[in-house]
């Protein structure tokens, strides 16, 4: 099976390339280099050179690229709608074209957040502007592509910075370690998911060529200063560095859903490699950072 990712040097793509590595990948980035022995890099914005990726006459498509900072979707929404929305239609139409399984990696920021714990049939309803066009990149999938697998995640983490970005787990973990005082907002809850964990349940749900929309997160749906809490103890560090603050008091340009948690009983129930607890999954990244990654 040959497998091209996109976003190959991303939080989530990074970990893709690592947990495929026993079929044949081919990393597709701009400014971060995957590792892996086969890339190509490509800037996806410049919607002729897409059909490069057809070239490669892959048998998945995993489109894990985008404009992920929500700030600078609001800000400048024009580039937002074309790396999310027509960017996702070229590689929708060319995976038809290529008669290969395409898998859209979407966000928890569809919902509006007034009530969580969301199942894959409830309607969305974004708040923001990076929610709003990861939504059209949904629509294009169904639109242009033939076989395809939208998979909703949550606040991502890992062992390793990627893109040139420290993730939340690893912000907090450096701040904990220079015993910094760090206030972590009570009143937005997701559902934070170790990027090991999605890569190992996204790989099982591709061999089985499931279709459709799935959610795939961790089980835990809390506030940030609660997977902070749960952090600092599963580490070993002073959780009274960690102080409570509310969302009012973040300087943030683009509104944020209060409760995007996702339900993940579908996931729980067909998937071997299952959700896990967030005490779980942080245990795991623990190990990680121990061991480099
Ligand atoms: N981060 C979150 O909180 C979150 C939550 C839910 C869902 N998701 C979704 O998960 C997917 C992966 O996100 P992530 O967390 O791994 O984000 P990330 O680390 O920011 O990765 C996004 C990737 O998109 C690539 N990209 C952006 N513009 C590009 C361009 N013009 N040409 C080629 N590649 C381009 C970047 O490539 P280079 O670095 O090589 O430039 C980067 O590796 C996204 O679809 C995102 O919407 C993310």
């Amino acid at each position: 099976m040959r497998i091209v990712v996109t976003g190959a040097g991303g939080l989530l793509g990074k970990k893709i390339v690592k947990v495929f590595s026993n079929y044949e990948v081919i990393g597709v980035y701009y400014s971060s280099k995957p590792e892996t022995p086969n890339f190509l890099q490509l800037n996806l914005s410049d919607l002729k050179e897409i059909k490069k990726i057809g070239d490669l006459s892959p048998d998945v498509i995993i489109h894990a690229a985008a404009l992920t900072d929500v700030d600078k979707c609001e800000k400048q929404p024009e580039l937002a709608r074309l790396l999310n929305v027509e960017v996702t239609k070229e590689i929708a139409k060319l995976s038809k074209e290529t008669d290969s399984f395409l898998v859209y990696v979407s966000t928890d920021y569809v919902f509006d957040g007034e009530k969580g714990n969301y199942r894959e049939d409830d309607k969305p309803n974004p708040i923001n502007v990076y929610g709003r066009t990861k939504l059209e990149g949904e629509e294009m999938v169904k639109k242009y592509a033939d076989k395809y697998l939208i998979v909703r995640t949550s606040t991502p983490y890992g062992s390793n910075p990627a893109s040139g970005k420290d993730n939340f787990a690893l912000w907090l973990l450096k701040k904990l370690k220079n015993r910094e005082e760090i206030g972590v907002v009570t009143d937005q809850i997701t559902s934070p998911t170790l990027n090991t964990n999605f890569a190992l349940m996204l790989r099982e749900s591709v061999e089985r060529k499931l279709e459709g929309i799935l959610h795939l997160t961790d089980a835990s749906q809390i506030s940030r200063f609660e997977f902070a809490i749960t952090l600092a103890k599963v580490f070993g560090l002073s959780e009274s560095l960690i102080k409570p603050v509310t969302s009012d008091l973040m300087r943030w340009l683009a509104k944020r859903p209060k409760n995007s948690s996702l339900n993940v009983s579908m996931a729980s129930a067909i998937l071997s490699q299952k959700p896990m607890t967030v005490e779980k999954a942080l245990k795991l990244l623990k190990e990680e950072v121990e061991s480099g990654g």
